[in-house]
């Protein structure tokens, strides 16, 4: 059986600090001793894969997974191809759950032929106790499985696994902690998201999140602003601050701060040309915080506005504590203040007792607000949330034709929307190249849309002026516009 005694033993007669960071730095060295070992004797570097589900969150932390495993030695690999695969799983809909055991069905075999293989399953779903349960019973060549309080733990836990073997679990029910100054891999070197909050106290009707996520914890504005400061320096001009619901952001710190006052620190920052953030809850968006956006330089002009649903009656019922009527007013102050923002929502159709003329109000909202993308979701009944125990269940053939038709209008406008920037000349980021069109680029403009240009791999992370020739729908064909 494994303990710290005889990892000290095998690594450096030392026992493992106490505190955090630097007990996880004492087994990254750890794992990278039985790492070396290993490649030693296959005679080739030993490889890692990271898969990422779910959002924004769950690739920053995926980004986190990454940093740790190459300090440890692995090198990037395809998930066909890889030594240690890692899922980062989401749990917000059925469907990503379906999705993991899909892919751990192919895993399975996979492991049969290559049995010096890891399996690690990581994020939200592993927080749902029925499906630690089927795991344990029915996935039992799964190596390590831990949840979303304990992420900051990996390389302890794959310290273990590498050590002990057998199937190693640990999750917990929940956290006050924060763990600062892990090593992070990014995906981008020019952009970067940055953690400012975790978890999530609104407790929509509909949603696991706060069951998985747990409270709502701020990070210190220090830390963050240390964080991005770093990242500035290492060349990122672009941060996208992440939480759950940012506009509470601070309000359970020691020395509460609002986040649009993290906005003006975050501003400050030399190297920094574009903030985006996500997600905001219309219920507590502030006036100051529409202030800020529109008094800024480098705050996007994108605003991701999730609507759920355009009913007051079933908006009280996914209790999301504002009303039809309070959501276009916002809406409608938002323009107002900022006219050339672009304005995205999420959407669910059949939640619990919604009839026609409920669906009926959702599409007048999105006619009104005319938003420039719009992402839909089907209802999914999620175990535990209280409208799951809701009776008046809507049948699947009516959301999915309620579906279709929300569909439909929301990429009818959005495309309108997206016209009207045709023809003008905007700033946009180079992100990638293209993979559909030899010879073009991809980047991003502060709207957030995209343009394909002609273009060199050597522009990447670049700001470059583009004329938007062509309008594809929701996205543009350009040409890169010199002006001098
Ligand atoms: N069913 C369908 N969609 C959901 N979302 C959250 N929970 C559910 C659910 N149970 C959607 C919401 C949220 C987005 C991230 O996922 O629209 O804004
Ligand atoms: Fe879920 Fe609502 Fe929290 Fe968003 S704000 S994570 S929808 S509970």
């Amino acid at each position: 059986m494994y303990n710290e005694t005889d990892l000290d033993k095998m690594y450096r007669n030392t026992a493992p600090p106490d505190r955090e960071p630097e007990r996880q730095y004492y087994f990254i060295e750890a794992c990278r001793k039985k790492v070396r070992e290993e490649s030693e004797r296959l005679g080739r570097p030993l490889t890692f894969c990271v898969t990422t589900f779910g959002c924004q969150m769950n690739a920053r932390d995926s980004e986190k997974l990454t940093g740790i495993l190459e300090q440890a030695g692995y090198q990037p690999a395809e998930e066909a191809e890889a030594d240690f695969v890692i899922y980062n799983t989401c749990t917000v809909r059925e469907n990503a759950n379906l999705k993991v055991y899909g892919h751990l069905g192919l895993l399975k075999h996979r492991k049969k032929e290559r049995p010096g293989m890891r399996i690690a399953l990581c994020g939200c779903m592993m927080q749902e106790p029925e499906v630690i349960e089927r795991l344990k019973k029915s996935y039992r060549f799964v190596d390590l499985i831990f949840g979303t309080h304990n992420i900051f733990k990996f390389a302890e836990l794959l310290a273990r696994s590498l050590y002990e073997g057998g199937q190693v679990i640990d999750i917990w029910q929940g956290t006050d902690k924060i763990v600062e100054d892990l090593p992070v891999e990014r995906k981008y070197s020019f952009k970067s998201g940055v953690n400012i909050m975790f978890g999530c106290n609104n407790f929509c009707s509909y949603c696991i999140v706060p069951y998985v996520r747990g409270r709502e914890r701020s990070r210190r504005p220090e830390d963050i602003l240390k964080e991005i400061e770093a990242l500035a320096a290492d060349g990122v001009t672009e941060v996208m601050l992440l939480g759950q619901n940012v506009n509470s952001y601070g309000k359970t710190l020691e020395q509460p701060m609002t986040f649009a006052e993290l906005l003006r620190q975050v501003e400050k920052i030399e190297g920094i040309r574009r903030i985006r953030f996500m997600t905001s809850h219309p219920k507590d968006l502030s006036d100051e915080l529409i202030e800020v956006m529109r008094d800024s330089k480098k705050i996007c002009r994108h605003l991701h506005l999730p609507l759920q649903s355009g009913s007051s009656r079933i908006l009280k019922a996914m209790n999301r504590r504002y009303t039809k009527e309070q959501y276009l007013e916002l809406a409608e102050k938002i323009r107002r203040e900022i006219p050339d923002i672009s304005l995205t929502t999420d959407i669910i159709v059949g939640f619990p007792g919604e009839t026609e003329e409920d669906f009926q109000e959702t599409l007048d909202v999105v006619r009104r607000v005319r938003y420039d993308n719009a992402y839909t979701f089907l209802y999914s009944k999620r175990t535990g949330t209280p409208a799951a125990a809701m009776e008046n269940q809507v049948p699947p053939e009516v959301t999915k034709d309620r579906f279709d038709r929300l569909l439909a209008l929301v990429q009818e406008l959005a495309k309108e929307q997206t016209a009207r920037f045709a023809g003008t000349v905007q700033e946009v980021l180079v992100e990638e190249v293209n993979d559909h069109r030899p010879g073009f680029l991809t980047g991003r403009m502060s709207n957030n849309l995209l343009v394909h240009f002609p273009g060199e791999a050597a522009q990447i992370g670049q700001y470059v002026n583009v004329r938007l020739e062509e309008c594809k729908g929701f996205y543009y064909i350009g040409r890169v516009c010199y002006t001098d």
